[in-house]
């Protein structure tokens, strides 16, 4: 049984989630108009993997008896125009992530809730990744950016990523 401060946190955990793929959405629309389909499509993923957290959050107030109240989806709101402003809002959004993760985990911590400790080790885990892969993109851009081969041969890479279900859906 979950108690009501750790399931109204992953409750809203769920917003924040599909916040964050409505986020990376405004990002994709960016970059497409910008004729960077590589960076667009590198963000496309991350949205379907954000909406894939969102139902992992669902799933399990689901599967532990609590019914998932939807709440209204903030417009994305940080302003872009140059080719860096996505990424570095990309890393500042995923540390926010993180730390809102940390708040969930903190609560079952403090409640000796195991089960939901348990199942947030994944979400632990995988803000580090989502982290290293932001800051990643800020070195590279920083890198080879800056020049219009170098940005083609970045943008012609990111074209190459593709949507992997995350392993926690696939295992069970
Ligand atoms: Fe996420
Ligand atoms: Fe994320």
């Amino acid at each position: 049984m979950l108690s009501e401060n750790v399931a109204k946190l992953l409750n809203n955990q769920v917003n924040k989630e599909f916040y964050s793929a409505y986020l990376y959405l405004d990002f994709e629309n960016f970059y497409k108009d910008k004729s960077l389909d590589g960076f667009a499509n590198w963000y496309h993923v991350q949205v379907q993997e954000e909406v894939a957290h969102a139902q992992l959050m669902m799933q399990y107030l689901q599967d532990n008896d609590y019914s998932v109240t939807l709440e209204a989806i903030d417009k994305p709101n940080i302003p872009l125009s140059d080719l860096m402003d996505p990424l570095k809002a990309g890393l500042k959004h995923e540390q926010y992530v993180t730390e809102l993760i940390h708040n969930c985990y903190a609560a079952a911590y403090e409640e000796k809730d195991f089960r939901t400790m348990q199942f947030l080790d994944w979400f632990v885990k995988e803000q580090g990744e989502e982290e290293k892969n932001a800051s990643d993109m800020i070195s590279r851009f920083d890198l080879f950016g800056h020049d219009a081969k170098g940005l083609y041969d970045l943008d012609a890479e990111y074209k190459t990523r593709t949507y992997v279900a995350p392993s926690i859906m696939t295992n069970n």
